[in-house]
Parts: C-alpha cells; structure tokens; sequence
C-alpha cells in the first residue's frame, strides 16, 4: 500500500502508453528536418500546449526542465535583485537561497507560523526589516503547498505584495498541480515550477512557467533548444509523458481532490480519536504530518514497511540522515514531538478499504513501540 505520493506518484498507464512510441519507434530528435524529428517535434509542441492548459498559461510560456530542482534554480538562480523565500521551502529552493546568498545577494528568509503557512504580513515584515527587502529589485519565492506539511499557502496574496514593491513572485507548485487548482493567473505569478513524478508522470520530467515578458537567461549554455533557456536535445518521451500528465490531471483534479479529502479526514478522525498523544503537524488535506508522543517516527515507519505500507518520516530528502527537519524547525516543533513525525501522502490511486487497514495497523504499532519508549 502506497501512502508517499509527495514523494512520487506511480506512473499513469495512460502517461506509459502516451510515452511508448518515443521510447522505440519515434526516436527522433526534435531538431531533425526530417519526418521523424517533425514527429518528436510535434510531439513536445502537443505537450507544450497540455502543459500550458493545466496552469492556464500559453504554450510559449513553459519550458521543460528535467525536474522541479531544476525549474527552481533557474528561478532563484536567474531573477535580479534580492531574494526573499521561507525556512519552510523543499530543500532545491532554501539550499539554492543559501547559494546565492553566499555569492553576495541579499536574501531573507521569513518563518512561517506554527501550521507552517507564510504569512502575508510575514512578508511584509521582510520588505521592511531587511536589507533584502529594501532592496530595488527581487523574487519572492513561497511554494504553493508545503511538500511536509501539506500547508497551502496564500500565494496570490503574496504575490500581489511582491508586485506592490516592484519585485517579482515565482511559487513552487509541486504539491499543488494535480491536487488544486493551479492557475498562474489566479496565483499571479511570473514564475512557476513543476515536477512530473509527483502528478503521476515520468520521473527526471519538469517544468518551469516564465510569464510573458520576463527576462530569464537560464543556467547552460548550449544549443536552442527551449528557446536557449534549457539547451539540450529534448527528452521527449519524458516530454510527451509530462504532457500527457497535465492533460489528464486537469480533467481529473476535482475528483481526485474529492476523493483525496474523503479518506484523509477519515485518517485524520482514526488517528487523532484514538491514539492518545497524537498532533497533526500543519493542516494539510491530502498530506497529513502526524507526530506521536514516545513513538519514533522512523521505527514506526519501519514497521509499517514489514507490513507492505510506504509511509514517510518527514521528507524523503531528509530521509538517511536522523536530523530534525528543516520544515518541523521552522514550525517550532519540539524535538520530541518532531523524532515522533510520520507523513501520509495521500494520492489517486488510494482507497478508503486502504486507509482503513493503515489506521489499525498505526494504532497497534504505536502501542507496541510505546511500550518501549523510556
Ligand atoms: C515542493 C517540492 N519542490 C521541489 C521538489 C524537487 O523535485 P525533484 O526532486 O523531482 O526535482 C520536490 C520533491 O520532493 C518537492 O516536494
């Protein structure tokens, strides 16, 4: 039973069978002035215009990355000016944050409050009490969904504070395209990332949105592929299955969505009624943090994976390394508390019969593993 979907999501079928022909017979490079590279080309000009539809962008608007880390550097990595981003940010934007601030740009990192959502007033606290802030020309970058937490953000408000101080907004959708509306209009944003995997496509697949207008030179040099932005022959199987992803979630997001909050609030009620001790860490609906007093998160974990469960502690780019997660940090939470975490990522392919195993299976374990909590 797979309950990690913000680490990954299992591939689509309908996305493999979209990618197939690119793997084998439409091997073409899209550069070819021939017919099998105009048929690779019209391949990624067909995922360009899904791609596009999903975010309510236009097609020349979005550039393939090979991932979410990728979109997010060049974000960061390309804007002018300051940066100002939150401590609760996925790693590829606080590390890349880091980066450039140890290049000599001025960037701030604002807290989040202790459900782990930017505040808007936060932000503006930043403009004004840091050097960042009172910098002329910046990127706010504040991610639409917290990938631990399952928080969501109130980005168009942010947004609407980065444009009142000239400054642009670029948000990481990761967790949100596939889940809820993910609208560039609506966000207001002028730079926008996402990752394949995560939405049921192809691993090693992502996207970057670059709102008309804005200047972004990109990170390589090389060829004219992705209008020089991102050089590099197309991956265009990986293209074509991005696209194809995008496609059908936006036909399906609403009833994903439906589904997703059924079964999580039934999660939720089984695991904070019954088990004594246990605190939902954020408020996310379909990515649950929960920790439980005197239990340890990763022995929990292990467990459920001897009983065919894939539950996360905290997040799986923090996984391997005992420490505390940045993001439980940055929401105050106490170490005992945060050593207890376990994330529950609910995805399209879960179903309640699922959940229903899941929670008996945490209310025994919990009470084996408390029993040898000192
Ligand atoms: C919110 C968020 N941003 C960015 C990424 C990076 O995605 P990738 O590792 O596919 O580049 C992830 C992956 O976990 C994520 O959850």
């Amino acid at each position: 039973m797979y309950f990690d979907n913000a680490a990954t999501t299992r591939m689509d079928d309908r996305v493999l069978e979209a990618m197939l022909p690119y793997l084998k017979d439409a091997y073409g490079n899209a550069s070819g002035r021939y017919s099998l590279g105009y048929e690779a080309r019209r391949a990624v000009n067909e995922a360009r215009v899904q791609a596009a539809s999903l975010i309510g962008a236009e097609p020349d608007e979005i550039y393939f990355t090979s991932g979410a880390t990728e979109s997010n550097n060049i974000a960061l990595k390309n804007a002018e000016g300051a940066l100002i981003t939150s401590e609760a940010e996925h790693p590829s934007v606080v590390n890349t944050a880091l980066y450039c601030k140890s290049t000599g740009r001025n960037a701030a990192f604002v807290k989040p409050d202790v459900k782990g959502k930017v505040e808007p007033k936060s932000l503006e606290e930043a403009f004004n009490n840091t050097a960042a802030g009172r910098t002329k020309d910046g990127l706010v970058s504040v991610m639409f969904v917290n990938n631990e937490l399952g928080t969501v953000n109130p980005v168009a408000e942010l947004a609407d504070i980065a444009h009142s101080h000239g400054w642009m907004f670029h948000t990481d959708a990761v967790q949100a395209a596939g889940h809820i509306p993910t609208d560039v209009k609506s966000i207001k944003a002028d730079l926008l990332s996402i990752g394949g995997h995560k939405l049921y496509g192809p691993k090693g697949t992502g996207l970057l949105y670059i709102k008309r207008g804005v200047r972004i030179p990109g990170l390589f040099n090389g060829g004219s592929q992705e209008r020089g932005i991102i050089p590099g022959t197309e991956n265009v199987a990986g293209i074509v299955g991005l696209g194809k992803a995008c496609e059908i979630a936006k036909l399906e997001t609403s009833e994903n969505l439906r589904k997703e909050k059924e079964i999580s609030s039934f999660i939720k009620e089984g695991l904070l009624k019954t088990i004594p001790g246990t605190v939902q860490n954020g408020d996310g609906e379909w990515i649950l943090n929960f920790s439980f007093r005197k239990v340890n998160g990763t022995s929990l974990t292990l467990r459920l994976d001897m009983e065919g469960i894939c539950v996360s502690t905290g997040s799986a780019c923090s996984l391997g390394t005992e420490e505390i997660s940045h993001v439980l940090r940055s929401i105050g939470l106490e170490k005992a508390l945060a050593e207890g975490s376990l994330r529950i990522s609910i995805g399209k392919y879960n179903t309640m019969d699922e959940a229903k195993i899941l929670v008996k299976k945490i209310q025994s374990l919990t009470e084996e593993l408390r029993v040898f909590a000192v």
